[in-house]
């Protein structure tokens, strides 16, 4: 079985406290000398504490999706993606299309490059996606419609082992299916539930299982977060897997949200699944709205972010807190919902704005009672 994320978690909050010592309080586990008269020296100014220093003592992941072309360029980004963010998700270098771009031929690189990343900055990684009916490499998708199931499976079968494998012992949390379920909580009409049928799921779970068994599996989908079809046929699904036995540990909610729809009841959901013993994170955090923002609009934005952390504070064993993306200038808001947008914590100059207020505000309150520590 894989460690329980207490564990990891309560090693990523000691990193974190050990560099901190001296700014922060709760860190009780990092011993700081006392310091002899002599060795006395002015304390250093306090400096603001960002996101991932606020979640570590309440044993929390704050994570963002990474632009691995905007890495590369911009030290700005990499400034803000290291000094905010305790655990990274690669926006698209690990999907199949990105990793096997010519059948049998990988190319890891960028998805290399984010792990290292993530290990000098001693964050954990989530891995994103393994099975998935988008952005299938152009190979898979060109003879799609001539390969036999058992071509199928075995297709899919050596590619979640390949790529679990290759990055085995390096990823904290893997979306091993994502958006199985559309719009109206049928099972997705894909190319997996069309050769292989509904266990397709399952099948993927165990084989991530065998291929890394210290990496917590999770399901991952979009609209979990309101009360409706969607959420009830993936909560009946998932409790079928548990009480089959298959190897799922956690499900993540997108929470991709827009100011113009309600406001989800996202804790409750939460908590739904989290009762069938599951761990539960908040995956792809954005609040988007029509463009331009007015003021009202902003405060829509403020108060949904707050909200959907306050929501996984409220859940126990709500592990991690990703937004997708923390710019607007890399955001794929825009590219999918025309006229809409702003829907990250920082603009397109990396200046930030009150939506990283407004959660660095609701984790110092939680940190002032900390409900989650035991
Ligand atoms: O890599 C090609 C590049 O070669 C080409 O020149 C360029 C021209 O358009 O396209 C590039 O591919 C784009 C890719 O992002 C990488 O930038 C695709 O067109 C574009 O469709 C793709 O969009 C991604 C989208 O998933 C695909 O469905 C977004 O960046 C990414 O944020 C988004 O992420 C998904 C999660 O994985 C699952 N949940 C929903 C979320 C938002 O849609």
């Amino acid at each position: 079985m894989p460690p329980h994320p207490s564990r990891l978690l309560l090693a990523g909050a000691v990193a974190v406290c050990a560099s901190l010592a001296l700014v922060m309080t709760g860190c009780s586990s990092t011993p700081t000398p006392k310091p002899t008269p002599h060795t006395l020296t002015p304390s250093p100014t306090p400096t603001a504490l960002s996101l991932r220093d606020l979640a570590a003592p309440i044993g929390l992941r704050i994570g963002t999706a990474i632009n691995n072309d905007t890495l590369a360029r911009s030290t700005a980004y990499r400034s803000i993606a290291a000094g905010q963010f305790s655990s990274v998700t690669a926006e698209n270098a690990m999907k199949w299309s990105a990793v096997e771009p010519v059948q049998g031929k990988y190319n890891w690189a960028a998805a290399d490059e984010l792990v290292a990343f993530a290990q000098q900055n001693d964050q954990l990684v989530r891995g994103h996606t393994l099975v998935w009916y988008k952005q299938l490499p152009g190979w898979l998708t060109a003879q799609a419609a001539t390969l036999t199931p058992d071509a199928t499976r075995a297709i899919l079968k050596k590619h979640i082992f390949d790529e679990m494998k290759h990055f085995k012992g390096e990823i904290w949390q893997w979306d091993v299916v994502n958006e199985a379920f559309d719009d109206k909580g049928n099972l997705r009409d894909n190319l997996w539930l069309q050769k292989l049928g509904p266990d397709y799921i399952a099948d993927a779970f165990r084989w991530a299982r065998d291929a890394d068994p210290d990496a917590l599996l999770f399901y991952n989908d979009y609209d979990l977060e309101f009360s409706g079809a969607k959420s009830n046929a993936a909560y009946a699904l998932i409790k079928k897997l548990k009480g089959d036995g298959v190897p799922i540990d956690g499900v993540g909610f997108q929470t991709h949200l827009d100011t113009r729809y309600g406001v989800p009841d996202l804790q409750k959901n939460m908590q739904r699944f989290a009762d069938l013993h599951l761990d539960v994170a908040e995956t792809e955090v954005d609040v988007r709205t029509p463009l331009p923002v007015t003021p009202e609009a902003q405060a829509a934005q403020v108060a949904e972010y707050s909200r959907s952390l306050q929501a996984c504070l409220a859940v126990r064993r709500c592990v991690s807190f990703t937004v997708w993306g923390f710019d607007d200038g890399t955001s794929w808001v825009p590219n999918t919902f025309k006229g809409e947008g702003a829907a990250d914590l920082y603009n397109a100059d990396l200046q930030p704005k009150p939506q990283l207020d407004a959660l660095l505000k609701v984790l110092k309150e939680s940190s002032d009672a900390p409900h989650r520590a035991d």
